[in-house]
């Protein structure tokens, strides 16, 4: 397996000071899609890059999905791996980084596999939209915080974990509503990519901000940091340009 790609942590932007540092972690196609139209499980990577996944999450003191992802594939966001539980105890962090699912509505079943396995806490960030009797259900097993009324204000999330949690990075696993929310609010400091060798087509399959829609508020612009070759895939790491003190253009 290819080492992670590790770039040193610049304190180009300001709010790192208040906020954890957002890692985005996707696979895409050569055609930029995450997923296929029928939005099935994304398993379309090499044994190497699940393992690259674990390590890029155990790296972390928080995952973070929204409940699309969480559902269709049925994560329980633990770090399975001994020795990375290992190191994570070695260097004085919890065994596994806390877990935080993100959805508007709240209404999460309780037989998906993350309350399943015995893992880390796990932080639900919800709105005034949640039913109360999901509530009174999910909170025998996380954490709840209700913030925003239609979406979850992800600013306010990012404060409270680094204020509350003592959460310094996060890394998000997915899927792509979410990713576009966290781009919207320009809170994602470095993606880590997977490219497969692979075409899926389809204009109703999303890509990594989802399915064509209005543009964002503004670009947000990146500098590839790190490159690697894999097994028919290609490891790229990027940083937000504030973080190399670029200059917008
Ligand atoms: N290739 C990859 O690496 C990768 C990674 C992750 C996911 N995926 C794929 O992506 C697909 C899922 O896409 P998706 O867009 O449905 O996933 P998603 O972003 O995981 O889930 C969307 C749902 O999450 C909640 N959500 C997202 N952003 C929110 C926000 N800002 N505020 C409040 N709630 C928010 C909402 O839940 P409520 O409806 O409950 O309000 C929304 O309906 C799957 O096929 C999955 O396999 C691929």
């Amino acid at each position: 397996m290819q080492e992670t790609p590790r770039t040193p942590l610049d304190t180009g932007r300001e709010d790192l000071q208040t906020r954890p540092r957002v890692t985005v972690h996707f696979a895409v196609t050569l055609d930029g899609k995450v997923s296929t139209p029928g939005y099935t499980p994304a398993r379309f990577t090499s044994a190497d890059d699940k393992k690259r996944l674990l390590q890029v999450r155990s790296e972390n003191d928080a995952v973070m999905v929204a409940k699309g992802t969480l559902v269709t594939d049925r994560m329980s966001l633990g770090i399975p791996d001994r020795a990375l539980r290992n190191e994570r105890l070695h260097r004085g962090a919890s065994e596994e980084p806390l877990r935080v699912i993100i959805s508007a509505s709240g209404d999460i079943r309780l037989d998906l596999p993350i309350f399943q396995y015995p893992g880390a806490p796990i932080v639900l960030y919800t709105t005034s939209k949640i039913a109360g009797p999901n509530r009174t259900e999910l909170e025998a097993k996380a954490a709840i915080y209700e913030t925003g009324k239609e979406q979850v204000d992800l600013l306010h999330v990012m404060s409270h974990l680094f204020s509350h949690y003592q959460v310094r990075a996060v890394v998000c696993e997915g899927g792509p509503t979410l990713v576009r929310s966290l781009a919207e609010v320009d809170l994602i400091d470095r993606i880590v990519l997977t490219v497969a060798a692979k075409f899926f087509g389809g204009r109703l399959a999303p890509t990594l901000t989802g399915l064509p829609g209005d543009f964002l508020p503004a670009s947000r612009h990146f500098k590839l940091v790190n490159n690697e070759i894999g097994a028919n895939e290609f490891y790229l790491t990027y940083e937000h340009e504030a973080c190399t003190r670029r200059i917008r253009l």
